[in-house]
């Protein structure tokens, strides 16, 4: 969910304006996803590069992810089934806090028993971290020949599906540590767009491009 401080600029606000409206924003294309009948949707909220930010500008996201899982009862009307991926809370490089995960934890529990769609928030992700972790977890069960099946079996949410289309606002062009092993077969939809703008219209334009 890129370009949040471009969004700002733009308009002469402080950053943490645009990460305010792109919380927003979230919760719209939520909602335009389930009517559009995804079934799988993962954002990426935060990841392991993104602590060297300014502290209160990472104060304020981390409000902001609070927020977001706190969405239950909008969630539980969708019918939308909360996840989310990053490093787990036990591992010692992991930086979520206390109060974030708890909000996370019962995110997921609240809408646990919801059937539509899937929304997975990436948080204090990184793909290159998760991949690590799934060899990790394939050499602990006593595998001496990691194999593809081990690695996606040890991926954080093992049930998440190959990804159709990745989306990168913003005009930038680059992956930035995304999903890498779940996109193997992926398409790339980019739009110019910035976060807090993306709209029905670039929501459309990146299902027609998963269905090319
Ligand atoms: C995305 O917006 C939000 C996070 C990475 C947390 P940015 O903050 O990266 O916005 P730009 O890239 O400065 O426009
Ligand atoms: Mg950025």
């Amino acid at each position: 969910m890129d370009g949040n401080g471009r969004w700002a600029r733009r308009r002469n606000l402080p950053r943490t304006a645009g990460h305010t409206e792109g919380e927003e924003n979230l919760a719209a294309v939520v909602r335009l996803a389930v009517k559009r009948e995804i079934g799988w949707l993962t954002v990426f909220g935060f990841s392991t590069e993104n602590w060297v930010r300014p502290r209160l500008e990472v104060r304020h996201i981390l409000g902001l992810h609070k927020k977001l899982f706190g969405r239950v009862a909008e969630l539980n009307e969708l019918n939308v089934r909360v996840q989310w991926i990053g490093r787990p809370f036990d591992s010692p490089e992991a930086r979520t806090p206390g109060y974030v995960q708890k909000a996370i934890i019962k995110a997921i529990n609240d809408t646990a028993a919801n059937t539509g769609m899937v929304l997975t928030v990436a948080f204090d992700y990184g793909s290159r971290a998760e991949i690590v972790h799934a060899a990790e977890a394939a050499v602990a069960g006593g595998c001496t020949r990691v194999t593809v099946e081990d690695l996606d079996k040890g991926m954080y949410l093992a049930e998440l599906p190959p990804v159709d289309v990745v989306v990168r606002t913003s005009g930038e062009r680059r992956i930035s540590n995304f999903l890498l092993w779940q996109s193997a077969g992926a398409r790339v939809y980019f739009t110019e767009q910035t976060w807090p703008d993306f709209g029905a219209p670039e929501l459309d334009a990146a299902i027609a491009v998963a269905r090319q």
